[in-house]
């Protein structure tokens, strides 16, 4: 059966546009929901102009009380009911308590090769430790940051002149491909990573 999949932005939503197309077509799994927890995230209109629902919960009513966020965010999840849920550009981190019902069934796309730069600014972190090389990697979400399986990494070589912008730049086309190529065998149940 057609895998449900539900993808969680909080921005432009490139990643959430490349996924989106290419389950088009012929794909063992379709989109039934873009959420975000910004209602004026770019990413929403995208998809909805591509005939996708969406919905968002706004985390900033919610202040501290996190559990009130996540449990207003499973709710808008639930009922799209999704098999599997993409973390796409996703900017909240996720207890572990949330984290700990989508195991195994949540996918999170991260800049960097994990498990190098957990967290942000990963572009500045590899130019800054003089790395030759960077990347992106999609992983099973699990209660730890940036954590879990890896189901797929994509790497470029670092130039001389590359500047954090640069490098995100130049690495979000890798992004574009890796993540679709991960979901399409996630969704076909083949857990062996996809290297790029
Ligand atoms: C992507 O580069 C993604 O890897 C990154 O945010 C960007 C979202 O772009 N994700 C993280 O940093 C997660 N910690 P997009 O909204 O255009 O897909």
């Amino acid at each position: 059966m057609t895998k449900r999949v539900a993808i969680l932005i909080s921005g432009g939503g490139s990643n959430m546009v490349a996924l989106a197309r290419s389950m088009e077509g012929a794909h063992p799994a379709k989109p039934v929901l873009v959420l975000s927890n910004d209602p004026k995230a770019g990413g929403l209109a995208k998809a909805h102009d591509m005939g996708i629902a969406t919905a968002s919960v706004d985390h900033r009513p919610f202040g501290k009380d996190r559990a009130a966020f996540e449990a207003a965010l499973d709710s808008a999840l639930q009922k799209a009911s999704p098999d599997i849920v993409c973390l796409a550009g996703f900017m909240r981190i996720l207890t572990p308590e949330f984290t700990r019902q989508w195991e195994g069934r949540m996918l999170n796309i991260h800049p960097s090769l994990l498990p190098k730069y957990k967290g942000l600014h990963t572009h500045a972190r590899a130019l800054e430790a003089g790395d030759t090389e960077h990347g992106c990697t999609v992983h099973e979400v699990t209660a730890a940051l940036d954590d879990g399986p890896i189901l797929g990494q994509a790497r470029l070589t670092i130039n001389a002149d590359d500047t954090p912008d640069r490098l995100a730049a130049r690495l979000l086309p890798l992004e574009h491909r890796l993540y679709p190529a991960v979901l399409r065998r996630f969704a076909e149940g083949d857990k062996t990573p996809v290297f790029i």
